[in-house]
This record gives structure tokens, C-alpha cells and sequence, in this order.
């Protein structure tokens, strides 16, 4: 029990990535705001440190599929993974939630003003993860390649802690749009287009905290150590 108060939410979610959906119940930041331990996490956003620890000791999700060691990858491996799992889910996604997102706030906007916010803010989150993947794509990644292949290579890790301040920016408007959705809850006159918005801008979050947390809490310290 103490035990888990102490580490850090980095920490527990590094070692068990099913974890993550306990802390997203809670709104708990597991990818730029991973640092914190439980407790202190807990007590900032007021929230009772037992229950989050007994979700975390009751973990149903763990035995639903087999963890993969995101931990014991080489960096070059986890470099190519979060290219071809998690850049390739942003642009399939990014084009399809844009158009939900418009055409519920041009249908939606005027009794329902958040929707339109919604739209805006997703509208900003497309553009900066774009230019920001395309940074990791053709800088960062080659960069972290090159410097494992041969540990001379001049790596520049003021790359790293811009790549980090973008994660902080887009986790700020994302957690903005969960905060406007209710945690994605769709009220209950919403539409179907209403729905499928809320559905894929929760899909889409799960996947960016899952995305930003590899790259934060276990590619970045891997980098720090070649
Ligand atoms: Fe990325
Ligand atoms: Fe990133």
C-alpha cells in the first residue's frame, strides 16, 4: 500500500501499462505529469490517495492482454514502434475527427457553444502534432539512431526538452477538450456524428497519453543513458 503511494505515476505505468486506465479515471497526468507520486498527484488534484491505490491493487485490465516490455526495447526499436503504431493512428485519425468535430459545432454550436470550442481546440492539436511528429520523424529519431549506433555522435539534448515542452502544450488542450466533453460523455439529445465525436475523441486521447508517455517516461531516459 505505501508502497505504491511513494512511486511515481511514471514509474507505476512504466513497470504495468494497464495501469493507465486507473489514473485516466482519475484524470491523473500519467505521461507529462508522470513525476509526481501518487500521493502528491493525488492531494493537488484533491482526490482520496485510498481509492486510486485500491483501483490500482484491483486492476481488472491486467489480465485482459499480455503486456509488452515497452522497457526492455532498444531505443531504435521503440523509436520505429511509436513511429508505426502511434504516428500512423495520428494521421489516420486526425482527418476523420476534424470532419466529426466541424460538423457537430456548424449543426450543434449554437445551443451548445463547447462544441464549437471543441472544434477549435482539436483544430490547433491537428496542426501542432503534425509539425511536432514531423520533428521526431526527420530530427529526433534519426538523431537517437545515429547516437546509439555510434555513442560519439553529438546528440544535442535541448532537442529532447523542446520535444517534451510540445508534449506539455498538446496535454494541456487535449485535457481541455476532456474537461468541455464531461470525460467524453455525449449529453442525451446527442446525434449519432455526436456520439462517434465523443467515442473517437476518447480513442484518441487513451492514444496520445499511451504515445507522449513511451516518449517521455521510457524512450527519452533510454536516450539520456546511450
Ligand atoms: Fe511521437
Ligand atoms: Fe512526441
Amino acid at each position: 500500500m505505501t508502497d505504491l503511494r511513494n512511486k511515481t505515476i511514471a514509474e507505476i505505468v512504466s513497470d504495468d501499462i494497464s495501469t493507465a486506465s486507473v489514473f485516466k479515471k482519475y484524470q491523473l497526468d500519467f505521461c507529462c505529469g508522470g513525476g509526481k507520486t501518487v500521493e502528491n498527484a493525488c492531494e493537488k488534484a484533491n482526490i482520496n490517495v485510498d481509492d486510486v491505490v485500491n483501483d490500482l491493487l484491483n486492476n481488472k485490465s491486467k489480465n485482459e492482454a499480455p503486456n509488452l516490455n515497452f522497457k526492455d526495447w532498444s531505443a531504435e526499436f521503440l523509436a520505429d514502434y511509436i513511429v508505426y503504431v502511434h504516428h500512423t493512428y495520428v494521421k489516420q485519425n486526425l482527418g476523420v475527427i476534424s470532419e466529426f468535430a466541424e460538423k457537430v459545432a456548424n449543426v450543434h454550436g449554437q445551443h451548445e457553444p463547447k462544441t464549437v470550442e471543441i472544434s477549435k481546440l482539436f483544430s490547433i492539436i491537428s496542426n501542432e502534432l503534425t509539425a511536432h511528429m514531423g520533428r521526431e520523424e526527420f530530427i529526433l529519431f534519426p538523431a537517437i539512431k545515429a547516437k546509439a549506433d555510434n555513442p560519439h555522435f553529438e546528440f544535442d539534448e535541448k532537442t529532447l526538452s523542446l520535444i517534451e515542452d510540445e508534449h506539455e502544450e498538446v496535454g494541456t488542450l487535449i485535457k481541455k477538450i476532456q474537461e468541455l466533453s464531461s470525460n467524453f460523455t455525449p449529453p442525451e439529445w446527442a446525434c449519432n456524428t455526436f456520439k462517434a465525436l465523443y467515442f473517437k475523441l476518447e480513442e484518441f486521447t487513451n492514444d496520445l497519453y499511451q504515445h507522449i508517455h513511451l516518449e517521455n517516461n521510457i524512450l527519452f531516459p533510454k536516450v539520456k543513458k546511450l
